[in-house]
């Protein structure tokens, strides 16, 4: 039996599709690439914007001659649409087989039978199936799986802030976090089989432990006490973690991030907007003036930090001055990257209610200016670090370019840069060159950053002091 996955939305929608993945390996399901092909297709979806919405319903009337002339094959919409708005989905696309929400995608393979019977449309939204249940009885990847050498780790599910504007939510229920002792066993295990570094995700990690205290059985653990204890696991190089909520960096936070070596020096810290007014009616729970002390706190304790961010332009009722007043800031902050976008009016949102809508038209416009801001400073910055000597974790052959090998910096910056032979290559400081040539992906390599992108940089391997005859030839 094949299955085909297709993942819209953030890092946590593709964690959940890898564990859906690694649940249908173990049933012995095979994966396929094309949708045409598989048995079993999965929209794993996204509402955080109208627009992934859209392309869902879009490709699912695509999809429509297929399942016709397929009637054995399966098809299913799983993930925070699917939350949201199941009736909807069932009525504009009654060849969908499954509806499954946030908290029953780890069952698929059940509901697949009982599509397959033909007790069909299944809806299954029952928000309370907690997904680390079942990771609790079943190892995150099947031994059939090759684990990646940068692996995503769930941490912590839902979200329990209600920021005015967002449904997550209402898609993913509160805040649930992984016991850590089950978040400690997966990485062990990630790391046994070649894992070098986690990202632990979270709609916010911060947030990590706060329910656990309130369950008397439970473990108690802070987000820094989990860092520090995932710091211990032999062969873990790196740890990174995604995202934070402002209003949550406490000391204990940047402390461990000054002091844990293995932490890497980049946050995601979003900002959605930069007057106070705006900060209040999206129910944020900081000022500007804390958001700037908070970059200062960062920055002073952990020297060369990378801090991304998320921008949000256009929510209800934002005035010209309100947007003029928050590029300042983001001037006066100068983040390295930033995601950012037009507000999108999310059905039962407090925000949707609000009567105070701004045309689509002022949304874009002032989207295009921020991004225009964003963009320069970005390659300012990218241009002030040429020359440097940084520390990459090689991924493999780059995505264009014949040679090239790409990799990332411990603040997350992308590098490329031409591949050369085995075994001469200065190590990054602390660590003995891992793997036997620098062409493979997993080594740590020192490379010198020679040109500034938007996206990273180009550099080149530090190989400059070896003698003549023992230059290495090009690999390709
Ligand atoms: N409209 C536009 N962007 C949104 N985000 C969240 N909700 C909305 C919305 N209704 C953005 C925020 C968040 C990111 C994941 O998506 O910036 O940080
Ligand atoms: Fe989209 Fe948010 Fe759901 Fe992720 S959690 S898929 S960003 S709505």
């Amino acid at each position: 039996m094949k299955y085909c996955i297709i993942t819209f939305g953030c890092q946590m929608n593709e964690a959940d599709s890898d564990l859906m993945a690694s649940l249908l390996g173990r049933a012995g399901w095979q994966a396929c690439e094309a949708y045409e092909e598989a048995d079993l297709v999965v929209l794993n979806t996204c509402s955080v914007r109208e627009r992934p919405e859209h392309k869902v319903f879009s490709l699912l009337g695509e999809m429509r001659p297929w399942k016709q002339s397929h009637p054995g094959a399966v098809l299913a919409v799983s993930g925070c649409m699917a939350q949201r708005a199941a009736q909807e989905i069932v009525r504009r696309a009654p060849h969908v087989d499954i509806v499954m929400g946030t908290g029953a995608f780890h069952r698929v393979e059940e509901y697949f039978e009982r599509a397959r019977e033909g007790r069909r449309p299944v809806v299954a939204l029952d928000m309370d199936e907690d997904p680390s249940a079942a990771r609790a009885r079943q190892p995150y990847v099947g031994a059939q799986h090759a684990v990646p050498l940068r692996a995503f780790v769930p941490v912590i599910r839902g979200c329990s802030n209600f920021c005015s504007y967002c449904i997550v939510p209402y898609v993913r229920g509160p805040e649930a976090s992984r016991s850590p002792s089950e978040i400690r066993r997966e990485v062990e295990s990630l790391v046994a089989r070649g894992t070098r570094e986690v990202t632990l995700l979270g709609q916010n990690v911060l947030a990590y432990g706060r329910d656990l205290a309130r369950v008397p059985q439970a473990s108690a653990c802070t987000f820094p006490q989990l860092l520090l204890d995932l710091s211990r696991i032999e062969g873990l190089w790196r740890i990174r973690f995604t995202t934070c909520h402002p209003r949550d960096v406490d000391p204990g936070v940047i402390s461990a991030m000054a002091e844990i070596d293995k932490v890497c020096e980049h946050i995601h810290l979003p900002i959605q907007a930069g007057t106070d007014r705006l900060l209040r009616e999206m129910n944020r729970g900081y000022t500007a003036d804390r958001y700037l002390e908070v970059v200062g706190e960062l920055r002073a304790r952990v020297p060369g930090i990378a801090i991304t961010t998320d921008i949000m332009v256009g929510f209800p009722g934002e005035s010209e001055d309100d947007f003029e007043k928050s590029l300042r800031l983001y001037e006066k902050i100068r983040f390295d990257g930033a995601f950012m976008f037009a507000y999108s009016p999310r059905p039962g949102t407090k925000a949707a209610a609000l009567d105070n809508q701004l045309p689509r038209s002022v949304r874009l416009e002032r989207l295009a200016r921020v991004i225009e801001m964003q963009n320069r400073i970005t390659i300012e910055k990218n241009e002030a670090a040429v020359g440097e000597e940084v520390e990459l974790l090689v991924d493999g052959p780059a995505a264009r370019g014949e040679g090239l090998l790409a990799g990332r910096a411990r603040n997350n910056k992308q590098v490329i840069f031409p591949a050369l032979g085995s075994g001469f290559v200065k190590p990054a400081a602390g660590f003995t060159n891992p793997a036997p040539s620098p062409s493979l992906p997993g080594s740590l390599v020192t490379v010198r950053l020679t040109e500034a992108h938007l996206w990273g940089f180009s550099g080149e391997l530090d190989a400059g002091e070896l003698p003549e005859a023992s230059k290495p030839a090009p690999l390709f």
